[in-house]
């Protein structure tokens, strides 16, 4: 019979190693590694003690009922999570400390509660009182939310597998939980991941929706093991910073919803706001007179959103000139800068430059590219740009425009904010049924031609 072989397995990411190891070398994590031994299946096998039980095999077609699903009534949650919780599905939801992931998980808690689902809030970092006073500032001590301030998960499980089933159960956070099954102190890898395994079985179990909350790491990571990220159905990371005052909410993975969709809230005095209309919240302290701002009609998800990309242009004391983007990706803005340079003349080579998405907000599409070129032409030549005009377009090394998805709900949006023009893919507009002018462009260089105009009427009218 072969040897049972000694392996090392890093309890966060999964790495194998044959020794022993302070730190993972894969993910860097400390004291994660543990002995694991291989004989499991092959030995077993080997010695052919159990026969499997066989099981019938289904072809695709068939009967299925979904359950409904529990909808939260804060509408832009319910948008992330695709239409509302399933029931014996379990959410992680990730976010730097202060963002507001209890506030928002009290609120969706309490709406479910005043609809009549039995939901429970399940405290390991606060007491009690806490919790109690944050309900009573937000204005929901009347909703028959269950609450507790507990920290083992087989009492957790115990108490809610008593009497009616929980519709929802938040369990704030996975990090401060611990299980008796496993022999090691709380917060750490094998303690959160050993937790996080018997909620899931529960939740498969009862039926009951779980949220986890998970605390996130310096650099956005959901502190803890990955692999409790790939054992949930969904992770939604909650996301802002301290300076603004707007939250996104934002699925990473979700096995019954699209992965694109945002929720926009606002953190006021009374707890999270919905925005409905986030283009309006984003454009809000805009300063259209100034040059070096654009316009971009974005898309997030099914939604269209207008966002302003701000851009300064000034010549470069260093050797090599500083390049420094907020909210957007930096190879990208490399490359729209290598193609301004080759395809329409503008030099940046001795130019620092510094680009930013207003507002905090992070910008992902490629569709953003021309309206990045225009601020950056526009900081560049000193020409403020029509302040009526939005900008959309993805550019080709060759600095062809080229088309992007959903122009029309891009252009929609626009007129519906009061914009009067569009710049964009020429194909895609058609004149005819856009609800405002449109400026199609084919090439790079027709966009700093335009703006090149602009400039000199710009000079002349001053
Ligand atoms: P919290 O939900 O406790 O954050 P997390 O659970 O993600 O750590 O939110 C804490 C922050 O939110 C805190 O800095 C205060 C702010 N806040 C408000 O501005 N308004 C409110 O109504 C509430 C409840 C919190
Ligand atoms: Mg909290």
């Amino acid at each position: 019979m072969a040897k049972a072989q000694l392996r090392f397995v890093c309890q966060n990411c999964g790495a194998v190693t044959n020794r022993w190891q302070g730190k993972c070398d894969s993910c860097g994590e400390w004291n994660s590694i543990l002995e694991e031994t291989d004989s499991g299946i092959g030995a077993q096998a080997a010695r052919g003690m159990k026969k499997g039980r066989i099981f019938p095999l289904e072809g695709l077609s068939g009967t299925h009922t979904p359950a409904p699903r529990l909808i939260s009534g804060i509408n832009e949650f319910d948008r992330v999570t695709g239409g509302g919780f399933v029931p014996g599905s379990v959410i992680l939801i990730g976010g730097e400390p202060g963002i507001g992931k209890s506030t928002l998980l009290i609120q969706a808690s309490a709406s479910l509660a005043r609809r009549g689902e039995r939901v429970a809030y399940i405290s390991g970092e606060e007491a009690i009182a806490q919790v109690r006073l944050r309900a009573e500032r937000l204005g929901l001590k009347d909703a028959p939310v269950e609450l507790a301030a507990e920290t083992g998960v087989e009492d957790i499980i115990a108490t809610l597998s008593e009497g009616r089933k929980p519709g929802l159960v938040i369990i704030d956070s996975i990090q401060t939980m611990f299980t008796d099954t496993v022999e090691s102190s709380p917060g750490t890898v094998t303690q959160v991941r050993g937790s996080a395994q018997a909620l899931i079985r529960f939740a498969k179990r009862s039926g009951a929706s779980v949220i986890l909350v998970g605390h996130v790491t310096k650099d956005g990571q959901i502190a803890g093991p990955r692999v409790v990220e790939h054992m949930v159905d969904a992770v939604i990371s909650f996301e802002g910073d301290g300076s603004h005052h707007f939250r996104i909410l934002r699925a990473n993975k979700n096995r019954f919803g699209p992965t694109d969709e945002i929720g926009v809230f606002e953190m006021t005095g009374d707890g999270l706001r919905e925005v409905a209309n986030p283009s309006a919240l984003f454009l809000s302290s805009r300063d259209a007179a100034a040059a070096g701002t654009a316009v971009f009609a974005g898309m997030e998800g099914t939604r269209p959103m207008l966002v302003e990309f701000q851009a300064l242009v000034a010549p470069s004391a260093l050797g090599t000139p500083r390049r420094a983007v907020v909210g957007w990706d930096s190879n990208r803005l490399a490359m729209v800068i290598a193609v301004l340079e080759a395809h329409a003349g503008v030099r940046l080579a001795q130019h620092d430059v510094y680009l930013n998405v207003a507002g905090g907000l992070k910008i992902s599409e490629p569709a953003a590219d021309v309206a990045v070129a225009a601020a950056l032409v526009s900081s560049l030549t000193g020409a403020h740009l029509p302040p009526e005009a939005v900008y959309f377009g993805e550019l080709g090394l060759s600095g062809a425009i080229r088309p992007v998805v959903h122009a029309g709900l891009r252009l929609k949006e626009a007129a519906k904010l009061g914009f009067h023009g569009a710049y964009g893919p020429l194909k895609q507009l058609d004149a005819n049924e856009a609800p405002l002018k449109i400026h199609p462009l084919s090439h790079i260089s027709a966009l700093v031609a335009q703006i090149a105009q602009q400039s000199t009427s710009n000079s002349k009218t001053r």
